[in-house]
């Protein structure tokens, strides 16, 4: 499998439609599920949760839990689904999910994340990784940081996302936490030294090509998040500098693409703005962004949009074309 570039789970952001989305623009990344709670993939209404298009893969569930039986059911549910991986949030500082155990919480318990991994690895065959933090609180060490990933190995687990912020538990909202304190990368790429035989993959605060290239020569693979869902076409240049693909689709053939999956979802009873709300930063930076967002948000954006409004998209799609070509 191939992690060299991945886009980051985030909840409300990376959900099927916009996993479909983004797929459109790159064959070859890896993409995560947004976070599910282990009780709402066993009991909740698991095609609504856990459903995906088969064009979304190669994909991974990221699951939050501490219950070790119920940690090993999802494994199994999600290796029976066709996700390629099954990956423990080990690092979300929200208070709700510090109140359900788990998360950036987990890192002060590595016991019990040992057991939990050791039972997921043990229920299913597909690859179980873990996102974590370098730190949380006052704790920012290397020797407490490789001991933790160390007990993981031990039970079976040799991917790790580290986030190069520490978690803060208290005193600091989950969206203040992704930009205080300060990312520390140093920790990432000393883990990877000490341990090579890991896959080590970098995460926070990371968007052009030239720092996805340097980050790829000392660890074994780059997480995105934030600069992906805001720019998603960056997903083309990562796809042509980092993979060398060779195709570079427009994004009016991204447009018409994602129409006909609009039209068939529409079919199945899902509301447009499910699916177009992703695709706000679709022209970001470029001449018609405004254009592109006055448009989606006037007919697109509204939870009775109809979908006979989207057919008009392609007249603004083709205008921005024109307009960045011509200022090329
Ligand atoms: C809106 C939002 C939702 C997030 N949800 C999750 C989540 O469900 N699971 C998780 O492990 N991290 C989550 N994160 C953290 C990201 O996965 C990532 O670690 C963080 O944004 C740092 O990467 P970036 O600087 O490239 O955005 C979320 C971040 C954002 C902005």
């Amino acid at each position: 499998m191939n992690r060299k570039i991945s886009v980051a789970p985030m909840m409300d952001c990376t959900d099927r439609h916009d996993r479909f989305f983004l797929r459109l623009m790159s064959k070859n990344v890896m993409l995560y599920s947004e976070m599910v709670a282990t009780k709402s993939a066993i009991h909740g209404d698991r095609k609504k949760i856990l459903s995906y298009s088969p064009e979304e893969k190669p994909l991974a569930l990221q699951v939050g839990g501490s219950d070790k039986a119920e940690l090993a059911e999802v494994a199994k549910i999600a290796e029976d689904m066709g996700y390629d991986e099954i990956n423990i949030n080990l690092g979300c500082p929200s208070k709700k999910v510090q109140k359900n155990m788990f998360g950036a919480c987990l890192m002060r318990e590595p016991d019990l994340v040992a057991e939990c991994i050791n039972s997921m690895v043990n229920a299913c065959k597909i690859p179980v990784t873990a996102k974590t933090r370098i730190g949380f609180d006052d704790t920012e060490e290397f020797d407490y940081l490789n001991n933790f990933i160390l007990r993981m190995k031990g039970v079976g687990c040799s991917t790790f996302i580290l986030h190069a912020r520490k978690a803060i538990l208290t005193g600091m909202s989950p969206k203040q936490n992704l930009n205080i304190p300060k990312l520390n990368y140093g920790m990432v790429y000393k883990i990877k030294e000490e341990n090579p035989d890991l896959e080590i993959i970098i995460n926070g605060g990371i968007s052009k090509i030239d720092e996805i290239k340097n980050h790829l020569t000392l660890c074994d693979g780059v997480m995105i998040g934030r600069s992906i869902y805001q720019n998603p076409y960056s997903l083309v240049e990562i796809e042509n500098e980092i993979f060398g693909t060779k195709e570079k689709p427009t994004r009016e053939e991204i447009a018409e693409k994602l129409l006909e999956y609009l039209e068939k979802e529409v079919k199945l009873g899902t509301k447009v703005n499910h699916i177009m709300r992703h695709t706000v930063g679709l022209y970001h930076g470029q001449i018609g962004s405004k254009e592109w967002k006055r448009y989606l948000s006037d007919n697109m954006m509204a939870r009775d949009s109809d979908f006979q409004k989207s057919k008009h998209i392609m007249t603004i799609v083709q205008n921005n074309e024109k307009a960045n070509q011509a200022n090329s």
